[in-house]
């Protein structure tokens, strides 16, 4: 039987072995079975995590006994974590409801209440052994987040001045990915993630997963990234799934019926990532 635990052993032993761990959004109760299976059944460790909104749609309590009541049979590493923390409360209410691994970002915060406030969250959360997830620069695609994110993606000498500052465990980068659906073909900055790399030591998050190719992708890990975001293609599997269900079906109603066709779904895409992030088996490392 698993229990809960921090993302902070994971992303350094996948730091060692230059793999990546799938963060992976959840929505609801299907999502979080989905990921669990799939975890099982590739002996990869994960992380799921839900957004700020997600945890208002329901609670963190809930998707804490969710997740604990999905890992009960099986004996994978998994961490809860929250994505995108905006606020002190918002994190402190997830910490309460049993999450062990929290991410705050202050990135559209000017630099220095930004290293403020991220040091704050740092200190309390370290004194309750939760790990922390900071973001330096601005990831693109957020309803607040600018359009051109060119201008702020993540300086390498500024990313070591916040770490040493901070002293978050993990740091999100921006280096050219973007939330959601990629309006023109992603172009990353391989060269700045590597300059990062070797000015700072924590493990280093993609966020924005979803659109980009496996190539790209391999070549983050290649180039420092431990934990990568994935939450759009999961969106969009399920949505399609329900929907071209219930198009075929219209007589059904059972919610269950379409739930389970959405699950499988998500459990494929799960797995397909697993593999690109170089996860598989690496359960009981
Ligand atoms: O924080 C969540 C992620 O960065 C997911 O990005 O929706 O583009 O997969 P995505
Ligand atoms: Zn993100």
């Amino acid at each position: 039987m698993s229990s809960i635990i921090t993302t902070k052993d994971m992303l350094k032993k996948a730091q060692k072995g230059k793999y990546a761990i799938g963060a992976f959004n959840v929505e609801n109760m299907e999502f979080v079975q989905a990921v669990v299976q799939a975890a099982t059944e590739l002996k990869s460790p994960v992380i799921i995590q839900t957004s700020v909104s997600t945890l208002k749609y329901a609670t963190s309590n809930l998707f804490k006994a969710m997740v604990s009541a999905c890992i009960s049979d099986t004996d994978i590493p998994v961490a809860i974590h929250i994505d995108h923390g905006n606020s002190f409360d918002s994190i402190m209410s997830a910490i309460k409801g049993g999450y062990k691994s929290v991410m705050f970002d202050g990135s559209l915060l000017p630099y220095i209440e930004n290293v403020k406030r991220t040091t704050e969250i740092v200190k309390i959360c370290h004194h309750l052994g939760v790990t922390v997830e900071a973001e330096l620069g601005a990831i693109a695609g957020k309803k607040d987040a600018p359009q051109d994110s060119k201008l702020l993606y993540t300086n390498p000498d500024t990313a070591l001045d916040f770490v040493e500052k901070t002293q978050c465990d993990c740091l999100a980068v921006a280096i050219g990915s973007c939330h959601g659906i990629y309006k023109a073909i992603p172009n990353l900055d391989y060269e700045r993630l590597k300059e990062i790399r070797h000015k700072v030591s924590v493990p280093l998050v993609l966020h924005g997963a979803s659109g980009l190719t496996s190539e790209q992708i391999q070549s983050c890990i290649c180039n420092g990234i431990c934990k990568v975001n994935v939450c759009t293609e999961l969106r969009q599997a399920w949505t399609k799934a329900t929907f071209d269900y219930q198009s075929l079906n219209p007589e059904v109603f059972d919610p269950k019926a379409a739930g389970e066709v959405a699950r499988r779904a998500i459990v494929d895409i799960v797995k397909e990532k697993m593999k690109i992030f170089g996860s598989v088996n690496k359960a009981y490392d």
